[in-house]
């Protein structure tokens, strides 16, 4: 989603700005923007499309920003006006003498904009930031204090934000503020970065502050001084920031995608470190605050979460009711937060997030909290909003994902829903110890599995160029790997925009069946289990009606070629690890369909990486 970068020190600004902003360039974005303080006034560039854009409109005008050490940038993903110049960031007041870039959405920007225009301001874009541009202006105007402006202008909008401002009247002095959006400051030698994520700054410091929401930060490159909204000053709790810049190269891989498909045996592993040393011993799981008693007596849990953490949210609710007889729901965070829900003290809520910012998610956990319910986090980013609300959390380690379509956050959370799963069977008593020591022994081999799967990719290559040209794609399966089904379509929507869907096996018969034909492929997930000859009957019904069939099984039932026309084998596993092991080859198929296809597959048209808005 949008990105922000700000700076002010004592280095040339335009080369931080935009390599900042490639940095964000992941997240998704269709437009982008710089404004930079010159020796006469603030220069506004802005381009619609990739950076490069913005780069190629910049060549020739490098003499304008010779001596200027302040600026701020933004990548914008459209939510209020198409993705157009006018509508870029940064925004200007009338007199051009105010910027200001914003991540977020402005909720009462009509009621501010048709004031403001009551008041006279001209309007240019239909964006809901343009009205902070306005507003703050305006505020300066009567205060002539930058900070003051930025105070009295949060006090006046609903929403979420985001916000970097500069005036021409400062020449070195940034003002930040946010609301439920996420903005950091970096800390260098004399010099300070604003950032709505720690890649845009993480090559120049580790040293940073969050900001929290109503605080106001002013900065200039020797200074920082933060208030909050009722103008106390705070005293501001510099972190070490725990990403490493090698963590953003591709380390020679095509794609992020592939290489952090290929990074998910070692993520599997880290996850292990410290929380699980052999398959006789306890899993150790100190991140969950509840005490054993109350485990004990756990009777519902709910798991809120979006997109692929849905997913992951879905094994775990399999997971948690087969291992601890505890009823799960599951529910995505965008109907959670728009109906009554039934949850009090008594409720465990799971909030699942790779990015831990997902609006959606992070204002369903709220609700959830304000209801007195114990709140746990799987996150990817221990330093997210969301971990902040967690009263546990459980950080999965995965290391910084680039690519918008989640891969190896997908195995960490699943990861997190095994340990977590077995974690509360040991207390609870509810396994015998011999199958948890059977369990435990096949979790701590499931790497290799996956390297095996990885080594023989060209297999899975050649069944995704088969099908590349395909309209549709639908992927069947039952039980627990239903919810790999629905992965293993949405990965391939995101990427090569192919109308994919998953449906539970037994559906099929009851509406889609009619789609089927001699165009339509059809991926059946068939792992030995409890629903293998069920699916194998769906699949049988499948290739009734000419469906082009595709098997991905670890069986090696050699009549399976009969039936279908491509099949994928992949290790063996027990039924209930096999989630880890089926999406791998799903993922791979998404991507080589849309690698094959020319698409951008790390950063998907109309995709965002972390959907900071509701
Ligand atoms: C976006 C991303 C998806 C992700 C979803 C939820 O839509 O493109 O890849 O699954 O958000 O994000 P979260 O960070 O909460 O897991």
């Amino acid at each position: 989603m949008c990105g922000i970068v700000g700076y002010v020190g004592n280095k040339s600004v335009v080369d931080i700005l935009l390599d900042g902003l490639e940095q964000l360039e992941y997240r998704g974005y269709d437009s982008s923007g710089i404004a930079v303080m010159c020796e006469e006034d603030i220069k506004v560039y802005k381009a619609v499309g990739k950076l490069q854009n913005l780069r190629d409109k910049l060549k020739g005008h490098e003499t304008e920003f010779n001596n200027s050490t302040m600026g701020i940038g933004h990548i914008r993903w459209a939510t209020h006006g198409a993705p157009t110049l006018l509508n870029a960031h940064p925004h200007t007041c009338n007199c051009g003498n105010l910027v200001v870039v914003h991540n977020g959405i402005i909720e009462n920007y009509k009621e501010l904009r048709k004031s403001l225009e009551d008041a006279g301001c001209i309007f240019r874009s239909q964006t809901d930031t343009e009205t902070i541009a306005h507003l703050v202006a305006r505020k300066y105007a009567q205060c002539k204090d930058l900070t003051e402006a930025v105070r009295l202008a949060s006090e006046e909008i609903e929403g979420a934000y985001a916000l970097c401002v500069m005036h021409n009247d400062c020449k070195n002095k940034l003002v930040i503020t946010k609301r439920n959006a996420p903005l950091l400051i970096g800390i260098g030698d004399s010099e300070y970065f604003a950032a709505s994520d720690v890649p845009a700054i993480i090559k120049h410091t580790n040293k940073a502050v969050y900001l929290e929401d109503n605080q106001i930060a002013t900065l200039t490159p020797d200074s920082m001084e933060i208030i909050d909204i009722d103008k106390n000053n705070i005293t501001p709790k510099v972190e070490v920031l725990p990403w490493e810049p090698v963590a953003l190269s591709k380390m020679g891989y095509k794609h992020f995608m592939l290489k952090e498909i290929h990074e998910q045996p070692d993520v599997i592993r880290n996850i292990l470190v410290g929380r699980l040393h052999a398959p006789d011993e306890e899993i150790i799981l100190n991140e969950v605050n509840l005490n054993k008693e109350r485990l004990r007596h756990l009777n519902r849990i709910q798991i809120i979460a979006c997109g692929t953490s849905l997913h992951a949210a879905m094994v775990g609710k399999y997971l948690i009711e087969s291992f601890c007889g505890i009823a799960v729901d599951v529910e995505a965070s965008s109907e959670y937060i728009y109906r009554k829900t039934v949850t009090d003290e008594h409720t465990l809520v799971i909030g699942v997030s790779q990015s831990g910012e997902t609006a959606d998610t992070l204002t369903a956990i709220r609700q959830a909290k304000a209801k007195g319910s114990h709140i746990l986090i799987i996150t990817n980013r221990p330093d997210s909003a969301m971990a902040r609300e967690a009263d546990s959390l459980i950080p999965v380690n995965a290391g910084i994902e680039v690519s918008v379509a989640a891969t190896k956050s997908y195995i960490a959370q699943l990861m997190a829903f095994y340990l977590l799963s077995l974690y509360m069977a040991e207390i609870k008593d509810s396994i015998a110890s011999s199958t948890l020591t059977s369990l435990k022994t096949e979790l701590m081999i499931l790497p290799q599995k996956i390297e095996q799967i990885l080594a023989h990719k060209e297999n899975i290559q050649t069944v995704a160029r088969a099908y590349a040209n395909t309209k549709d794609f639908i992927y069947i399966a039952r039980g627990i790997n239903y919810p790999t089904a629905l992965e293993g379509a949405l990965k391939l929507k995101e990427i090569s925009y192919i109308n994919a869907t998953g449906y539970p096996a037994g559906e099929l018969k009851h509406g889609p069946i009619a789609m089927l034909d001699e165009t339509m492929p059809v991926l059946s997930i068939l792992m030995n289990g409890s629903v293998y000859d069920k699916l194998l009957s769906n699949s049988e019904e499948a290739k009734a009606r000419n469906a082009r069939m595709i098997a991905l099984t670890n069986s090696k039932d050699e009549k399976l070629n009969e039936l279908f026309e491509h099949i994928i084998r992949v290790p063996d596993v027990q039924e209930l690890f096999s989630p880890i092991i089926a999406v791998i080859p799903l993922q791979l198929i998404a991507y080589y369909i849309a690698e094959f296809l020319g698409k951008d597959v790390d950063q998907p048209r109309n995709l965002a990486k972390s959907v900071t808005v509701e």
